[in-house]
């Protein structure tokens, strides 16, 4: 419900052209300051009680020759001033309700020589801030293509950055945790240890960017409802501290086609002396459009596991041959080609998984590898290599989806595109109609190798608009998203909630890849999940990857009941269980806990958190009066302190306690976990143990 709703415009001329206006968050902590240049050149400044956090920085455009571009030469045309305090229902996410309140402040700029109008608005939460630029339907400027955003965020000092390198195609990095005068030398090595493509500049780094000062208040930019525009990176001026906004180009080096009226996607500064405050912000989804779909009954989180770890960790393939078809798809005959013998998704084995979800309680099961084309499925430019219909000659779907639904089990698609967006666009309808038929609700879709139409990147506009256009075709046919390698999420999930799920950073698989930094989920959180929630798929319970494939040396660098904690850390609506059924077999009373962390959640705690170092929160569960508390640990060993006073007064529960035990190390000895049980109340608090890689997982019951 709006609470209240005031408007009032102010009718301003050039009178006010070296005025500054101000603006205050709800409140009053904190305070934006605009104002104009001499010649024009619009700028900001962020305060939060009073001091400053983003020192005056430049805002504007530069656009393609032309156009004289949107830099200068403007003075104040309008100003109006908003409040806007509305409560909002959540489809699904980390509570049930969320408030979006904040003041707002746009103004109407006026370029001198080409009469052009720009909007720049504002909206200060009592977190941070969110900006855009907005480019009202006019007679002097219709078409415009984009050169550069050059929007800056100019720091106080030489903070602390937990980042990636800026690339224009993933951002499956480990974090690197260094000063802003420290990247540039850390730059290459950032790089090449992992598996990076195109990097724009020495010291360009992706958002959500994660930063603290040498005063203890952490910062976090990033951008909300990107939508029909390039996604944003950041590239530091390393001597003046500035960040400069850098948008994807496109194959000819573009950065965006517009047409007015447009607006550009939120720019956010989250802001805060307490860590927790900023897992707890919700400007991103905020500053998103309210959900544009009617009926949203069959969107509903999921729990499920995969045919998957399998092909992960190189014990199987997705591939039904190790033979490689001459002809494209649709032409092979693929009962004529030698099987491999290692192909997993085969009817007899997805059946043996759907016994596995049903016995254990969890929604759905994931099937890659089922259908024709993983033979040459990338690294070849292949235009049309998947056809999202045509299954494995060992891969009978009706059996399949006859089997899954006696046992009451869902099948989730996997449509892994392999970078070819034209070809996927060709099959989609087709391939949603094929879903439907045979029962699936929701498709796992992937973008690994180079983008097709080749030259342009995974985060350029055309291939978000890619990305965009699926999610809202998906909704046409009801069906959910799960996206992986495609652009992170900006919070558009408010709006599209059928998109459950997004990869979009260095998820569980890297752990059979190599391996992930022992912190890496502590950092998630602050950076990726800002903008919604990720498919990391947790869950791993044998770190040793040659028990599996003797080949892969590969560890996991987490504890087992680190992995328990990431269900409840890493908020997401759509959980797996990434491990085979025989790993969870041999640890049954471990996997209890997965098998009752609920996916659907009334609220949340914020109980610790420091980025790179540890993070511990706690969910109450939407259907019951359950509470869940989940910590992952970075590489310091530390006693976690949990509070428990958000239990309810005088109500008694049971608290059950997946620990790490005194002997785990996340090297050499991950499995050693020890499971107690503690009668708590709210004025319990408990402190745990968590080692180097650790955490813990908590189910706090009441009793009735
Ligand atoms: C990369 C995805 O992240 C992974 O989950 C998937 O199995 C492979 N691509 C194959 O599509
Ligand atoms: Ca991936």
């Amino acid at each position: 419900m709006v609470k209240y709703f005031v408007a009032f415009l102010v009718g301003v001329t050039s009178f006010f052209h070296s005025f500054s206006q101000e603006l205050k968050s709800p409140n009053g902590n904190f305070k934006l300051v605009f104002a104009l240049e001499n010649d024009g050149t619009p700028t900001y400044q962020l305060f939060m009680k009073n001091k400053e956090i983003i020192k005056k920085s430049k805002l504007g455009l530069e656009l393609q020759k032309d156009k004289k571009s949107l830099l200068n030469d403007f003075e104040l045309a309008n100003e109006v001033r908003n409040s806007f305090d509305e409560t909002w229902k959540t489809i699904w996410g980390e509570e049930t309700e969320i408030r979006n309140y904040y003041n707002e402040l746009a103004l109407t700029l006026k370029q001198n020589e080409t009469e052009r109008q720009i909007v720049i608005r504002f909206r200060l939460f009592n977190e941070g801030l969110g900006f855009r630029y907005e480019f009202p339907e006019q007679k002097n400027l219709t078409y415009f293509v984009v050169k550069e955003e050059r929007t800056e965020f100019a720091m106080t000092g030489d903070h602390t950055a937990f980042w990636i390198p800026g690339d224009y195609d993933t951002q499956e990095y480990d974090y690197t945790e260094s000063k802003l005068t420290e990247i540039r030398g850390l730059f290459k090595k950032a790089v090449t240890e992992n598996a990076s493509q195109k990097q724009f500049s020495d010291t360009g780094v992706q958002t959500s960017l994660m930063l603290k000062t040498a005063n203890g208040i952490y910062i976090n930019i990033h951008e909300a409802a990107l939508i029909n525009y390039s996604c944003m990176h950041l590239n530091l001026d390393d001597k003046n501290l500035v960040f400069q906004s850098h948008l994807t180009p496109d194959a000819k080096g573009n950065k965006g086609y517009l047409q007015t009226p447009c607006v550009s996607p939120w720019r956010t500064i989250i802001a805060s002396t307490d860590a927790r405050d900023v897992l707890a912000s919700r400007i991103t989804l905020n500053l998103n459009e309210p959900c544009k779909i009617t009926n949203t009954s069959w969107i509903r989180p999921i729990k499920y596991i995969g045919v998957w770890w399998e092909m992960i960790t190189g014990k199987s393939s997705w591939a039904y041959t190790d033979e490689v078809p001459s002809v494209h798809l649709g032409v092979t005959d693929f009962s004529k080609v030698k099987p491999n013998g290692k192909h997993a998704a085969n009817t007899k084995h997805v059946k043996e998984y759907i016994d596995f979800a049903a016995l254990h309680g969890f929604d759905a099961v994931l099937v890659e590898g089922w259908n024709e084309g993983w033979e040459d499925w990338f690294g070849h430019e292949k235009d049309y290599v998947f056809d999202f219909v045509t299954p494995y000659p060992d891969f009978d779907v009706k059996a399949i989806h006859e089997y899954a639904k006696s046992k009451g089990i869902k099948m989730i698609m996997h449509h892994e595109t392999s970078g070819s967006t034209r070809n996927y666009e060709r099959h989609l309808d087709k391939a949603f109609q094929f879903m439907k038929a045979n029962g699936y609700e929701a498709a796992k879709t992937g973008y690994v190798g180079n983008i097709l139409p080749l030259g342009e990147h995974h985060y350029s506009q055309s291939i978000l608009n890619h990305y965009q256009y699926v999610i809202e075709k998906a909704a046409d046919y009801k069906i959910m998203i799960n996206a992986h390698e495609a652009v992170r999420p900006t919070g558009i999930c408010r709006t599209y909630p059928n998109m459950i799920g997004n990869e979009s950073a260095r998820g569980t698989e890297f752990q059979a890849f190599g391996g992930s930094k022992a912190n890496h989920t502590t950092v998630l959180p602050f950076t990726r999940l800002i903008g919604g929630p990720m498919d990391y798929t947790p869950g791993i319970f044998e770190m040793d990857i040659a028990k599996l494939n003797p080949n892969n040396n590969s560890h996991v660098n987490a504890t087992l009941a680190n992995q328990l904690g990431l269900y409840v850390v890493m908020y997401s609506p759509l959980q797996m269980a990434a491990d085979l059924p025989d790993n969870y077999n041999r640890f049954l009373d471990a996997f209890q806990f997965i098998k009752d962390v609920p996916v659907e959640w009334a609220t949340t705690k914020y109980l610790e958190a420091e980025p790179g170092y540890y993070v511990t929160i706690a969910r109450k569960d939407k259907k019951s009066n359950n509470w869940y508390v989940g910590n992952s640990n970075g590489y310091n060993s530390r006693a976690a302190s949990v509070n428990l006073d958000f239990l309810e007064k005088g109500k008694k529960y049971e608290a059950i306690i997946y620990s790490d035990a005194e002997n785990t190390d996340y090297k050499t000895n991950p499995q050693a976990y020890k499971i107690t049980k503690h009668k708590v109340n709210n004025k319990t608090k408990l402190s745990l143990i968590t080692p180097a890689g650790g955490g813990f997982a908590i189910q706090i019951k009441e009793i009735k």
